[in-house]
C-alpha cells in the first residue's frame, strides 16, 4: 500500500493490484479502510502503460476552430522522421518486458494521413506485432487509393475518424468547412470495405441535443459500430474563437446512460463512459 499526501490534505491510497482510493487516513490500514470503502477504482498499471500515442504529423489539413493543438498555420512541433518512430518503437520495446509491451499504438497529429510515408509506418508497426489506431479527420483522398486497401482490409488497423454530427451544419460548425460529404463518402468507403472504424463526435451545446439523431445516423445509415466522445477542452482556440460550452463530462454520462439511448449502448465501449464503468468497483 502507498499513501501519497495530496494537496488538498487527504491522502491517496494505492493498494498494489487491488485499486486506489482517496481518505483522510494516514495510515490507510488495508483491512478497515479499502475493503471497506464504497468505492475502489481498479487501477490496471498494464493497460495504463500499454497505451502509446506517436504524434506523427505536426501538418493538419484541417482548420477546426476549436483545436488545441498549435495554430494550424503555424505550428512549431517538428515532424518526426521515419527513423525517428522507429528508434521510438524500439526504445518502448527496450524499456517494456512482454508483460508490459503495448498491443497497439496509436497515429496521432495532426493530421497522420498527410504522412508520405504512411504505408512505411504502418507496414513497421504492424511487422513488429502491435495493432494500430489511425486518429484522422477522415478527408483526405488517399483513403481510398489503391495503396491504402490492404490496410483497410486489415483488422489490426483501426480508423478513428471525427464527426461532429450528422448534417454539414453540425459537423461544420466549429470543423473544416467543406469536408462533411468528403468525410461520408470515405466512412461509406471504408465500412463497405470491411474496414475497423469508429468515429469520435466533440460534444458541446451545438450538437448536443441532436445526440440521439446523431447516433442513429452513425449506426444505421453509416453502419458504424463504435462511436467515441469528448467535451470540449477550454483553451485558448476556444476563447480566441468565442466557443463556448456547458457541456461536461458529467453531462454526459446523466445523458447517454437514460434508456432511450439502450440501442446504442453497445456502441460505446471506447467512451471515457465505459473507461469510467470498467474501472469503478463497488464493494459488495
Ligand atoms: C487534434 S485531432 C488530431 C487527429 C485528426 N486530425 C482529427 O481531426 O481527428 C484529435 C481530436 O481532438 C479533438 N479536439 C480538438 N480540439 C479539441 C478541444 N478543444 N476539445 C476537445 N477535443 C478537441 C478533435 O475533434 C479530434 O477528434
Amino acid at each position: 500500500m502507498y499513501s501519497i499526501k495530496l494537496d488538498t490534505g487527504k491522502i491517496l491510497h494505492i493498494a498494489e493490484n487491488y485499486g486506489w482510493y482517496i481518505d483522510g487516513n494516514l495510515a490507510g490500514d488495508e483491512d478497515n479502510s479499502i475493503y471497506s470503502s464504497k468505492l475502489v477504482r481498479e487501477l490496471d498499471w498494464y493497460s495504463y502503460l500499454r497505451n502509446y500515442n506517436i504524434y506523427v504529423s505536426a501538418n493538419c489539413n484541417g482548420k477546426c476552430l476549436y483545436c488545441y493543438q498549435d495554430a494550424q498555420e503555424k505550428r512549431t512541433i517538428e515532424n518526426l522522421s521515419f527513423d525517428d518512430i522507429k528508434n521510438y518503437i524500439n526504445y518502448i520495446e527496450s524499456i517494456n518486458d512482454a508483460r508490459t509491451l503495448p498491443k497497439s499504438i496509436e497515429l496521432f497529429g495532426g493530421e497522420p494521413l498527410l504522412r508520405k510515408d504512411i504505408h512505411k509506418i504502418l507496414d513497421y508497426i504492424l511487422d513488429r506485432g502491435y495493432s494500430v489506431k489511425i486518429a484522422t479527420n477522415g478527408t483526405l483522398p488517399i483513403i481510398q487509393s489503391k495503396a491504402m486497401l490492404k490496410y483497410i482490409k486489415n483488422s489490426n488497423i483501426h480508423f478513428r475518424i471525427s464527426l461532429d454530427g450528422h448534417t454539414q451544419e453540425l459537423h461544420e460548425k466549429y470543423r473544416t468547412k467543406n469536408t462533411f460529404y468528403k468525410i461520408i463518402d470515405n466512412i461509406k468507403y471504408l465500412v463497405g470495405n470491411g474496414a475497423e472504424i469508429s468515429l469520435k463526435t466533440i460534444v458541446t451545446n451545438h450538437n448536443f441535443k441532436y445526440l440521439k439523431d446523431i447516433l442513429h445516423y452513425f449506426k444505421y445509415d453509416l453502419g458504424v459500430k463504435l462511436w467515441n466522445y469528448n467535451a470540449l477542452y477550454v483553451l485558448d482556440s476556444t476563447i480566441k474563437n468565442n466557443i463556448e460550452s456547458t457541456i461536461t463530462h458529467y453531462t454526459l454520462v446523466e445523458e447517454l446512460t437514460k434508456d432511450e439511448y439502450k440501442e446504442y449502448w453497445d456502441m460505446f465501449i471506447q467512451t471515457p463512459l465505459a473507461q469510467m464503468l470498467k474501472s469503478i468497483y463497488v464493494k459488495k
